[in-house]
């Protein structure tokens, strides 16, 4: 039998639902229930009915799952799928970082772990970081953890400053300007969009900084014909589903994100065959988190 063919067999004997991130391998993507950004795919974990969730992405969004299902069994098929930028900060580090800062709230990235979250005030993704940390007003200092690019585009987009944790994305942050100009003079036409997880810099010469969630927004309404897509290359397949008619041209072969991809369909039918591996979140850490992540939900509706 193929292999896609076991994975819906399987599915229908344990009751599974496949959710996957824009950032897998196409097939994965083409074979999920659904697929979404970060933002999304916490909406959709937020509603599951199923009984067993098999989580596509890494592991910070399978925790998120997790913890909004304290009663599912979520698996996530590669173990060792983690994000390098969720590891940039511990809970430890962060009491520490909210001890020099007393009764300063904490905006803490999606991407970090359950502990960290079950520190924070608040979580948010890259596509309602600026909404979440708008809705704390006036505070004199805001805390936002860990990725220092999203805090600095939120900083600009608010004009206000951000007390920022040094994390990046290790995968984002090898695009770099010489890249993007030597692209944008090869397709003087494409508009060029990136995340922003990206540097400042390479920001700076983009005419969108978008969540992935927004570029597929972008992509379904959007008059121009040409884009550079300066994001994970996994989008790519996602964009020309959701646009056929328009040209993409993706920056750079470095812009893959290697957990990712650690993902396969051979690793799909291990785990919905022995119902491993699974990610759980101790309770007493899984409660406190999920205050933070329902904040978010709460705070950033239906549009994310
Ligand atoms: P999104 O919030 O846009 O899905 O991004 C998640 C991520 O890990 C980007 O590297
Ligand atoms: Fe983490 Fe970067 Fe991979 Fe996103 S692309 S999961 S931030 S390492």
């Amino acid at each position: 039998m193929d292999l896609r063919e076991r994975i819906r067999e399987l599915c229908r004997q344990r009751d599974a639902i496949i959710l996957a991130h824009t950032y897998q391998p196409g097939e994965i993507q083409d074979l999920a229930d659904f697929v979404g950004d970060s933002y999304g795919l916490s909406r959709k974990a937020a509603g599951v009915q199923a009984a067993v969730i098999v989580f596509c992405g890494v592991r910070f969004m399978a925790e998120t799952a997790a913890i909004l299902n304290p009663l599912r069994t979520v698996l996530l098929p590669a173990a060792d799928a983690g994000c390098p930028m969720a590891d940039m900060i511990s809970a430890e580090q962060l009491r520490e970082l909210k001890a020099q800062h007393p009764g300063a709230p904490v905006v803490c990235y999606v991407n970090t772990t359950a502990a960290v979250k079950a520190e924070s005030t608040v979580c948010c993704t890259s596509s309602n970081a600026v909404k979440i940390v708008q809705s704390l007003g006036e505070c004199p200092e805001i805390l936002f953890v860990p990725d220092q690019y999203l805090g600095r585009f939120v900083e600009r987009k608010l004009g206000r400053k951000l007390v920022l944790w040094e994390g990046f994305c290790p995968t984002h942050a090898l695009l770099r300007q010489e890249t993007v100009r030597r692209l944008r003079a090869e397709h003087p036409e494409a508009e060029l969009m990136v995340h922003p997880e990206c540097l400042p810099e390479v920001q700076d010469l983009a005419e969108h900084v978008l969540s992935t969630g927004q570029m597929c927004e972008l992509v379904k309404t959007t008059a121009c014909r040409r884009f550079l897509v300066g994001t994970e290359v996994g989008i790519v397949h996602t964009l020309r589903k959701l646009a056929p008619h328009i040209e993409f041209t993706h920056v750079t072969p470095f812009l893959r994100c290697p957990n990712m991809k650690k993902i396969t369909l051979e690793k799909i039918v291990g785990c919905l065959e022995t119902l491993e591996p699974r990610v759980t979140v101790p309770p007493a850490t899984a409660a406190a988190a999920r205050q933070a992540i329902e904040r978010m939900l709460d705070i950033a509706g239906a549009g994310g």
